[in-house]
């Protein structure tokens, strides 16, 4: 399976129209996997905050612009604030600490998508259109929220 996520992944970035390849590839275990009831119960989503508990810090340099793209680009699934939704995880969760998913993890993740590995929310896809110079200021901004709420 991994060597199949590899080659999808390789495919979807030679491919311009990438994502729908990923999308469609016939693989049960690929596809996206229903998110159970419990991610829907009560006010929090899966593996979701509650948004208001979440310390926002007044963010500076890359951070800033880091944002605005992180609300472009990853808001619809890993929320608003990092709080996560019922369709990504929240990043504010010691699992993507520094130094268990690197800068470089993040830049992986976001230009190949990621195989369903922690959650149930079903693989992340690649990000369209997403360039170094996005993820070097979503990075920053990612940190930055981390860093305010004791994810080191
Ligand atoms: C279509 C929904 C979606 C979008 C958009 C999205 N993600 Fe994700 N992302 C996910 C899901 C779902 C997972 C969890 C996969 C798992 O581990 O089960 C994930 C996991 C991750 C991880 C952890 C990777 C790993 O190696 O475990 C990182 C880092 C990440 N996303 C960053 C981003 C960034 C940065 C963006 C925007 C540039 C983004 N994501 C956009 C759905 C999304």
């Amino acid at each position: 399976m991994a060597k199949r996520f590899l080659g999808g992944a390789v495919a979807v970035g030679l491919v311009l129209a990438g994502g729908f390849m990923w999308f469609s590839r016939p693989d049960p275990n690929t596809g996206p996997v229903p998110i159970t009831s419990a991610a829907h119960s009560g006010s929090d989503t899966q593996a979701g905050l509650v948004a208001d508990s979440i310390v926002v810090p007044s963010l500076s340099g890359l951070a800033v612009q880091g944002e605005a793209e992180f609300n472009a680009n990853c808001a619809s699934c890993h929320g608003v604030n990092l709080a996560g939704t019922n369709q990504g995880p929240t990043l504010i969760h010691s699992l993507y600490r520094p130094n268990h998913h690197g800068d470089g993890a993040i830049a992986l993740a976001a230009m190949n998508g990621v195989h369903a590995h922690h959650w149930q929310f079903g693989n992340m896809p690649p990000v369209e259109g997403i360039t170094p110079q996005n993820l070097t200021v979503i990075i920053a901004y990612i940190r930055a929220l981390q860093q305010a709420n004791g994810v080191l």
